[in-house]
């Protein structure tokens, strides 16, 4: 038995690594320079979001977005952040607010789905980002009612995951906590601990 984990162990090592390099590139920073994001840039990262898989084609995903340069509208967003994140944000360019229509358009009953086909909307967003040199943080560390308000959200809509994009800042400009946190190790589970082969139970 014993013998058997770490044969396993040992296999799936063996994938670690071994992706498309976008993806291992990607990471969420907490120093963003104060460089604008191009407009041409914004419109391809909810180009990329739009072409997304999602339940019955419902494309649930909407996005509300403010640069630095629209300062009262982006006030607005930045407003809804925990202190927390605030402090690293101080910089940054552009946030964007994705918000998942939790009804269905078909049935007008709850769409199960909705919040997995919007995170896979920000996901083609990632990808597209890091492609075209930006880095994003997403945060779930804000006020939603603050937002719903703020941003005149209707009810029928939930606001899912406040982020920051724009293009990576100095590590030396942020506090020194945060600087640590910045350099820590990132961190994942092994991919034995999070696949099942056959079974929940495994082989
Ligand atoms: C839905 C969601 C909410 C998150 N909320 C916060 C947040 O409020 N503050 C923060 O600093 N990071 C937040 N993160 C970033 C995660 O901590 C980060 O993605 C995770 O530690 C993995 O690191 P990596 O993105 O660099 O790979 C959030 C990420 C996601 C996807």
């Amino acid at each position: 038995m014993f013998i058997l984990y770490y044969l396993k162990k040992i296999y799936m090592k063996h994938y670690t690594g071994i992706i498309n390099e976008l993806l291992e590139k990607r990471y969420s920073p907490l120093s963003f320079d104060q460089k604008a994001v191009e407009e041409v840039k914004i419109m391809r990262l909810f180009e990329a979001a739009r072409w997304a898989p999602s339940s019955r084609n419902e494309q649930p995903w909407r996005f509300i977005y403010a640069t630095r340069n629209n300062k009262e509208a982006f006030q607005n967003m930045f407003d809804c952040l925990f202190e927390g994140n605030k402090i690293w944000a101080k910089n940054v360019p552009l946030l964007i607010l994705s918000v998942a229509k939790s009804v269905s358009s078909f049935n007008g009953k709850p769409n199960p789905y909705a919040l997995h086909d919007t995170g896979m909307a920000v996901g083609n967003m990632l990808v597209q980002a890091t492609d075209m040199g930006l880095v994003v943080h997403q945060m779930g560390g804000y006020d939603k009612e603050m937002a719903r308000k703020n941003l005149c959200i209707p009810e029928e809509y939930e606001p899912v995951a406040m982020i920051a994009v724009g293009y990576l800042g100095k590590t030396d400009d942020l506090p020194e906590d945060l600087k640590k946190r910045e350099k820590a190790e990132r961190k994942r589970m092994q991919l034995d601990e999070i696949t099942f082969k056959k079974s929940w139970k495994g082989v």
